[in-house]
């Protein structure tokens, strides 16, 4: 990939630092460091030390656990590079923390989802790159720029590599879409399966049933987030009780915040696909889990923003198996 110009430094937060790496490999380009100092009492103070005066700037980041730290420390840094004079500041976020707040689901509740735009914006942030928004209304939370970019192009250029004919399912009614537009690029030729859920809980879901056929089936539970796992191995079994053959489980974003071990001890599971929008290198020693790289998939969508040309242009090449 040709080097990209001069007026523009990409830097990754901690906790992203692989992916940028990979990013900067991909595009030839070194990632400058995010400096950083922490007080006694956990204050910190980040900023760079490479100057980014009239420069466009990315930030490759997620808020991901910690949550509220690193959404903080992505905050200071913004603010850090607006003080600078950067001329604009874009967070390439591969993962928005407190999306699933994204409406009072009963009374006196907050849209953090909706605060944290506010942040983002009030800090600094010109424009958010973002894959797989829990919910896509978060773009409107904005009044600035989001590229809400589509994962399922990432999952099919694997998927499609496989000989094995797949149902796609939703763990619940929210992903029918996501799960109709890979079964889509699929060309899997067969309906989507959904589960019937019901939230009783923060964490805690039920499964009512399963609308579609999933008998003598291999599937793919597909969806946005794993969090405590509960969703997706509740949705395993019940596709297992309907008869389903191999059960894979995809999702754009594994939290995992009760360990893999649940996943790799279970039978009934084959396989776990996730992308690297969270790293996950202290995981690498689990058979189950396969993680698919962004970096080419963002290098390509941080080179469409420097040049001005089209990300629907990318999804294509992405269609078309790149
Ligand atoms: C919820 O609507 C999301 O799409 C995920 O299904 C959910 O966040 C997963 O959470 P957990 O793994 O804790 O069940």
């Amino acid at each position: 990939m040709k080097k990209v110009d001069d007026n523009v430094v990409i830097f990754g937060m901690e906790n992203s630092k692989k992916l940028a790496d990979e990013i900067g490999q991909f595009l030839n380009r070194e990632i400058t460091p995010v400096q950083k100092i922490t007080f006694a009492d956990g204050e910190q103070l980040l900023y760079s030390d490479t100057t980014v005066r009239n420069k466009t700037v990315f930030i490759v980041c997620n808020t991901s656990k910690p949550v509220n730290e690193n959404l903080m420390s992505l905050l200071i840094f913004i603010d850090s590079l607006k003080r600078a004079s950067a001329k604009r500041i874009i967070c390439v976020m591969t993962y928005y923390g407190y999306a699933r707040q994204d409406r009072k689901a009963s009374g006196r509740q907050p849209i953090t989802a909706k605060l944290v735009a506010d942040l983002l914006e009030v800090a600094g942030a010109a424009k958010v790159i973002t894959i797989d928004l829990h919910n896509p209304s978060i773009q409107g939370f904005f009044n600035i720029p989001v590229d809400d970019l589509r994962g399922q192009f990432i999952f099919s250029n694997e998927l499609r590599k496989r000989e094995d004919k797949f149902v796609i399912v939703s763990p619940d009614h929210g992903g029918a879409v996501r799960a109709r537009q890979l079964s889509e690029l699929l060309n899997t030729g067969e309906q989507i399966a959904i589960i019937d859920k019901r939230r009783t809980g923060p964490n805690v879901s039920e499964i009512m049933g399963v609308l579609g056929n999933v008998k003598d089936k291999n599937v793919i539970i597909y969806d946005d987030i794993i969090d405590t796992g509960g969703t997706i191995i509740h949705a395993a079994e019940a596709l297992k009780a309907q008869g389903a053959k191999k059960v894979i489980i995809a999702a754009t974003h594994g939290l995992f915040s009760k360990g893999f071990e649940m996943f790799e001890n279970n039978e009934i599971i084959d396989e776990v696909i996730i992308t690297n929008s969270i790293d996950h290198s202290s995981m690498s020693h689990f058979k189950k889990l396969r993680e698919l790289s962004m970096a080419q998939f963002l290098g390509m969508v941080i080179q469409a923003n420097i040049n001005n040309s089209s990300i629907t242009e990318i999804y294509d090449a992405y269609s078309h198996g790149n």
